[in-house]
């Protein structure tokens, strides 16, 4: 095993317009919509502190504040359970909590893209390698897939990116890696390509959403032209850093829900209800029934 600085910050980009679910997030981040009774944001750090994170970085924007709430102490809600008794409350709220100074916030002030919103978070990884969550996926997996990049990071050091497979007809909406030899359980990554036009693609699988990269990605992002839509690609900026610095790769094979888009959603907050057991049997006749009754347009 190779010595590497550990990782112990994430950055969570979290400032997007949201577009697709408005006029919801209006006034609500899209981050807050729930999936069953946690907030998609928690899903994330949930797995960033499982995989031995101890510093959260959110890069927010406007209409955010909620998220900074949503990790602090409850002080008087929690005085109320307390005196109500209510012991099990009490210790959901205490697991949903960031302790005290493990939490930054840090504003994007408009949403120039993925690539800019990372850079924002330069000061506060400093000369650190970190990890970069991608909130919208919720990923669902016994070992956690930030914990199993942790893991490879430890053996190979370098940048570390999380793929997964996708349909080749569908290759075109996503940023997709070439994959090289077989190292630790993962493999070199030796290209990438941000929408590779249809029939282009290097492989099958996609970028799906978590990061190990190191702090050398800022200098790169300080000097990023815009690229796709305008906007400020961290898959530009990780190719130039390729050329530096090895990338590794690992297909993730538990189940990822892009709540991003509504239908991703919709398909997370089903699966998360049929694996709670105390949910389970009441929804399952009930989602069968609707599957037989319901067509669309109706
Ligand atoms: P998306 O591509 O999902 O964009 O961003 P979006 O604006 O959030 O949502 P839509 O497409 O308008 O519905 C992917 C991730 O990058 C963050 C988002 O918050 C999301 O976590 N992001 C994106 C930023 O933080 N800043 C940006 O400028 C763009």
């Amino acid at each position: 095993m190779s010595t590497q600085k550990p990782i112990k910050k994430a950055v969570f980009p979290v400032a997007g317009l949201g577009t697709r679910f408005l006029p919801a997030t209006k006034a609500v981040p899209k981050e807050m919509l729930t999936v069953l009774d946690r907030p998609v944001i928690q899903y994330a750090v949930d797995e960033a502190r499982n995989a031995g994170i101890e510093h959260f970085v959110f890069v927010t924007g406007r209409n955010k504040g909620v998220i900074e709430d949503h990790f602090d102490i409850q002080y008087e809600l929690q005085k109320t359970l307390e005196e109500r008794g209510k012991n099990e409350l009490i210790e959901i709220l205490d697991a949903s909590q960031l302790d005290a100074g493990q939490a930054s916030f840090t504003r994007q002030q408009s949403p120039l893209g993925l690539g800019h919103a990372v850079w924002c978070a330069r000061d506060i990884i400093g000369d650190d390698p970190f990890a970069l969550f991608l909130p919208d996926m919720v990923m669902q997996d016994s070992v956690g897939c930030m914990s199993r990049m942790v893991d490879l990071y430890s053996k190979t050091g370098g940048n570390i990116i999380a793929t997964e497979e996708v349909a080749w007809e569908e290759t075109h909406k996503y940023g997709v890696i070439e994959k090289g030899a077989e190292v630790d359980g993962g493999f070199e990554v030796t290209g990438m390509v941000e929408k590779p036009a249809p029939g282009t693609a290097p492989s099958n699988l996609f970028i799906n959403g978590r990061y190990i990269l190191q702090p050398e990605i800022f200098k790169i992002l300080e000097n990023q032209e815009t690229g796709a839509g305008g906007e400020v690609q961290l898959t530009d900026a990780m190719i130039s850093l390729a050329k530096q610095q090895d990338f590794f790769g690992f297909t993730f094979t538990g189940r990822t829900f892009d709540c991003g888009s509504i239908e991703g959603f919709i398909m997370a907050n089903v699966a998360y209800s049929l694996w709670r057991e105390d949910m389970a049997d009441n929804l399952r006749p009930e989602i069968e029934r609707l599957l037989r009754e319901i067509k669309p347009g109706c």
